[in-house]
């Protein structure tokens, strides 16, 4: 692993490379990585890198998102298939069907989408902004379209108290995560807080102490006087949670909600990636060019 390890390094400055790690990744990818984060940070990261080439650990949307906002920065996904069902949900032909019966409708896309779909939406969220961008971007829409996580957008409506045109799109991985397994860990941890991430079914957010993005989870964390914390997102991000707060503890609502799309990626693919130059996002213009307009406008709201 050591030598591994080494040669990343050595090549990333050999070739003026980045390597950006979601916070769902495995632990070894995390810790050789020059920044971990959320979809919105990894987002920034990828806008302000002088890198040449970004790395990109973690789910196709991920890497994609990355290059239309980067399009001459070389993006690399290590493992090509490595994918997010939620975002494959939805596709272009869908979404424009649904915006043909609602033509007044400006459309909110979760950052959980393809390049494609983004081309086709007004606007661009994620879990750790997705209130501000409709209070700050959408307050004069009537009719607002949000695509494709139904439980997110649930959320977010309740939050602001506007009403959405929901996609039946979900998180399989958050949906595994179930009230009683909340339950369970409350009276194991009495002491603990529970954070969830929005992905969650209601029934559990509405047992949350908190719901935050993955990126909240460790700022809020980072800030709390407490001790003790329920994790309800998935398991990946315990490792950087126990890594920068070692003296409190954390435990997972339900050990089984792991993404496997995001276990894909190992330190031999991140090597490989550097070495080879692969497996290299490759976008049309005009699809970079549409999908922007909904980042860069989310990326202004900041
Ligand atoms: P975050 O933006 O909170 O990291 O969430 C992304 C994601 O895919 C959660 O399942
Ligand atoms: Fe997609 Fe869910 Fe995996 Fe996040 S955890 S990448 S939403 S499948």
């Amino acid at each position: 692993m050591e030598k591994i390890i080494q040669k990343i390094q050595e090549l990333k400055i050999k070739k003026n490379a980045v390597i950006l790690a979601h916070n769902y990744q495995l632990p070894e990818v995390q810790d050789i990585a020059d920044f971990t984060g959320d979809s919105l940070g990894l987002s920034i990261q990828a806008k302000d890198t002088p890198a040449d080439i970004i790395v990109f650990c973690g789910v196709r949307f991920m890497a994609e998102t990355a290059k239309i906002i980067s399009p001459h920065k070389k993006v690399l996904l290590p493992r090509r298939e490595a994918g997010c069902p939620m975002a494959d949900m939805i596709d272009r032909e869908s979404l424009l069907r649904l915006k043909e019966k609602h033509p007044a409708a400006k459309v909110l896309c979760y950052v959980n989408t393809s390049a494609e779909v983004k081309a086709e939406c007004d606007l661009c969220c994620t879990s750790a902004n997705a209130p501000l961008v409709v209070e700050k971007g959408l307050q004069e829409t009537k009719e607002i379209i949000f695509v494709p996580d139904k439980y997110l957008g649930s959320y977010v409506a309740c939050k602001t108290g506007r009403k959405f045109i929901l996609w039946d799109g979900y998180c399989p991985v958050h949906v595994k995560i179930l009230p009683q397994h909340v339950e369970k860990a409350k009276k194991e941890h009495p002491q603990a807080e529970v954070l969830a991430h929005p992905e969650c079914r209601p029934e559990v957010l509405e047992l949350a102490d908190q719901v935050l993005s993955t990126e909240g989870m460790c700022r809020y964390v980072a800030r709390s006087s407490l001790k003790e914390f329920i994790v309800a997102t998935e398991v990946g991000i315990l490792h950087r949670l126990r890594k920068e707060n070692p003296q409190k503890g954390f435990y997972p609502a339900f050990e089984g909600a792991v993404c496997e799309n995001m276990k894909l990626t190992t330190l031999e693919d991140v090597l490989q990636a550097l070495e080879e130059e692969k497996h290299e996002i490759t976008l049309t213009r005009e699809i970079i060019e549409r999908a922007s307009r909904s980042i860069e406008r989310m990326l202004q709201l900041r």
